[in-house]
């Protein structure tokens, strides 16, 4: 068979094997372990970044709803001293990597929600135009203080244009008013697969790519840990380029991928029950 053959299958039956594999390759090339600080002119129109909380967090406790031996490890935790200066540094990588009229938003817990504040607001080159606030849903009951379960998500723009949407077709929109100060999304567990601490939900990932960006646009997430803002930005046919240190987060990626590109949900969970684990 002649390369011109070769092509012709993968046009005309693009749902084969074949065609299959060869997308998962390209996909998995886009997410690249580095440091954010090696980053460069990505030329991004959106970046959605989650930087690590500095709590001296491992993702390891069992306060959240999922069996520890799935979870993977190496997840890079930001010091409590360094904060400030690794805050400085994820600024200038956003700075580095947008367009002109890019913009980014970037999740905060409550902890050091204030050093974030702060250094952005300090930052030359970026300006904070808003904040929104994500509920979920589990925070562990405390009888000392009230529990909490919301992130902070700053909106910083690069310069005095951007893409907004007005609507997005989650029920964020689509039930109830469809204001941007609280989103409220559930956390999507997925039984029987790798694990990564602290991924973010399909759908508050939807909200966010649909108000904030169109098809085709470029988003990147230098702290990408599973890689989900990867997954969603595929599923919503936009481009992507992602990276972390963690090279774990690239096993978690590459379940996701096959978790949504095959659309069978938990068979596929069944699946990869443990042979993740040899990798
Ligand atoms: C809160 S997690 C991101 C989780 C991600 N939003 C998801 O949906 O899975 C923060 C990530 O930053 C990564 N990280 C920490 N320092 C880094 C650095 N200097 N360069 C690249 N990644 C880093 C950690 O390994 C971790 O995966």
């Amino acid at each position: 068979m002649n390369n011109n053959k070769i092509n012709q299958v993968q046009i005309f039956f693009p749902n084969s094997r074949q065609h299959k594999s060869n997308r998962l390759e390209e996909l998995l090339k886009k997410y690249e372990i580095k440091d954010m600080n090696d980053w460069e002119n990505v030329n991004a129109d959106l970046i959605i970044t989650d930087p690590p909380f500095g709590i001296e967090f491992s993702g390891k406790p069992t306060n959240y709803h999922r069996n520890v031996e799935n979870v993977v490890d190496s997840y890079v935790e930001w010091n409590v001293s360094e904060y400030g200066w690794k805050i400085q540094q994820l600024l200038e990588c956003i700075k580095r990597n947008l367009k002109e009229n890019g913009q980014a938003l970037i999740f905060s817990g409550w902890n050091n929600s204030n050093i974030i504040h702060d250094r952005i607001m300090q930052f030359r080159g970026l300006t904070l135009r808003g904040k929104l606030y994500w509920t979920y849903n589990f925070a562990p009951t405390c009888r000392v203080r009230p529990s909490h379960n919301v992130y902070e998500i700053y909106w910083v723009t690069k310069g005095d244009k951007w893409t907004f949407h007005n609507r997005c077709i989650t029920h964020h929109c689509q039930k109830g008013e469809p204001n941007l100060t609280t989103l409220n999304f559930k956390r999507d567990y997925k039984v029987n697969m790798p694990k990564y601490p602290t991924r973010l939900p399909f759908k508050l990932l939807q909200c966010l790519l649909e108000h904030f960006s169109k098809k085709d646009d470029l988003i990147f997430d230098p702290l990408c840990g599973s890689g989900m803002v990867g997954v969603v930005s595929y599923m919503l046919e936009r481009n992507f380029i992602i990276g972390d240190l963690n090279k774990n987060g690239k096993i978690v990626f590459k379940h996701l991928l096959d978790y949504y590109l095959n659309k069978n949900g938990l068979v596929q969970d069944k699946k990869l029950l443990t042979w993740w684990k040899n990798e």
